[in-house]
């Protein structure tokens, strides 16, 4: 008889999964659902993108085994994209490899360098990938909670000292999912210090980099000297290019860290698709008005929003980056997702499902067009007031 490995007993179900679950079930029974649930982009991915990628596919030589740490001509661009928007220089050949979306390579981390026992340490509430790739390798989450006290970002000092002894990952996720919350430079060098000093892999996620507003590009964290030392940063085109199908990212900073992912992935995975990658260069190296675009789309999304929830007397702290807004509604946070859901037809996601810390809040996100959102907030006042 079949039984799952004691690794896959501890996986949690797959939050996001559940929410899509819920969301098709309420729509099959006939219920105009509008849902903030899942962070996957509503918008199109950009013509000149969709473009390259036709021109791309009929080329009969990206129809094979991709294999290695990605294209050349790719990597190009990742690295010259670095250097145009932040000053970071990255060596194409030994510095940056290709993965298939940043959640594989979040997920596949720890396998080069997690023993059984070791710990990571990982931010809560957080994006459940880091907990489930450690548990995968047989590692120990430690869970650090990030609350909004401290700017939701991680207090190191509070991590007992036999933890941090054993500690082979910390990872960071700037712009944060689930809080919208930026890291400022000085908070970056001091996590870049004690890891130094500790010996800590530090596992860098930027996949909501280029998705800020007000004109106020977020800090990068591979531009911050010493980083290099010691971390590898994950990136993807899935959030900047509305892009979450196409499943390409990558990975890139120290030499030995980048090298270790990609040995893992040659023996697991053969590569992106590499029409895929022709678009990814689209991406970096075409004109950026789209993604401009994209930003002032979110912006105005999120001021009525922002608008709407103060409307119905919540304290909203206004998100500068990322496209969620994350909700302290000051009651058990599933109660309050399960009520919406219920009495509005609306999908929130219950903070506490992104880890204990985020219980009393609730998580928006921004991919629902401005209509809807009014709608959204009517349905909620009407919702409220007959509580
Ligand atoms: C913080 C964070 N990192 C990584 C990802 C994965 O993105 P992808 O695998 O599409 O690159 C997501 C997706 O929601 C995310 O929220």
């Amino acid at each position: 008889m079949f039984e799952t490995s004691e690794k896959m007993k501890k996986l949690p179900p797959y939050l996001f999964a559940e929410i899509d679950k819920k969301r098709k079930q309420l729509i099959a029974e006939g219920h105009q659902v509008i849902s903030f649930g899942v962070g996957d982009p509503d918008l199109p991915t950009p013509e000149r993108i969709v473009r390259a990628m036709q021109k791309a596919v009929e080329d009969p030589s990206v129809h094979r085994y991709p294999f290695g740490k990605g294209r050349a001509d790719f990597r190009k661009a990742i690295a010259d994209y670095y250097k145009k928007y932040s000053d970071v220089h990255l060596d194409p050949d030994k510095e940056i490899c290709v993965l298939i979306g940043s959640k594989e390579g979040i997920a596949h981390f720890p396998f080069t360098c997690i023993n059984p026992g070791d710990i990571t340490l990982v931010p809560e509430p957080g994006y459940p990938v880091y907990q489930i790739g450690t548990i995968l390798a047989g590692g120990i989450p430690y869970l650090m909670p990030i609350v909004e006290q401290n700017h939701f970002l991680p207090d190191l000092s509070k991590i007992p000292q036999n933890v941090v002894e054993k500690a082979k990952i910390l990872y960071l996720n700037y712009p944060n999912n689930p809080t919208s919350a930026c890291a400022d430079i000085d908070y970056l060098k001091a996590v870049i210090t004690f890891c130094k000093k500790h010996q800590i892999i530090i596992l860098y996620d930027a996949a909501y980099h280029e998705i800020y507003f007000d004109g106020k590009r977020p800090v990068s964290f591979l531009s911050i000297p010493g980083a290099k030392d010691i971390g590898i940063e994950i990136h993807s085109l899935s959030k900047t290019y509305n892009m979450t199908g196409w499943r390409i990212g990558w990975a890139c900073g120290n030499e030995k860290l980048v090298s270790a992912l990609a040995t893992l992935k040659e023996n697991i995975d053969s590569g992106t698709f590499e029409a895929i990658q022709i678009a990814g260069i689209e991406c970096l190296a075409g004109p950026q008005d789209d993604v401009e675009e994209m930003r002032k789309i979110y912006q105005k999304r999120r001021d009525v929003l922002v608008e709407g929830l103060k409307k119905l007397k919540f304290e909203v702290k206004i998100p500068q980056a990322t496209f969620y807004l994350w909700l302290n509604v000051k009651q058990n946070s599933i109660t309050f997702a399960e009520n919406l859901l219920l009495k509005a037809k609306i999908i929130v996601t219950p903070g506490v499902g992104f880890g204990p810390s985020g219980e009393g809040y609730v998580r928006f996100a921004l991919t629902v067009d401005v209509e809807k959102i009014k709608k959204a907030i009517e349905k909620m006042e009407q919702a409220i007031s007959e509580v």
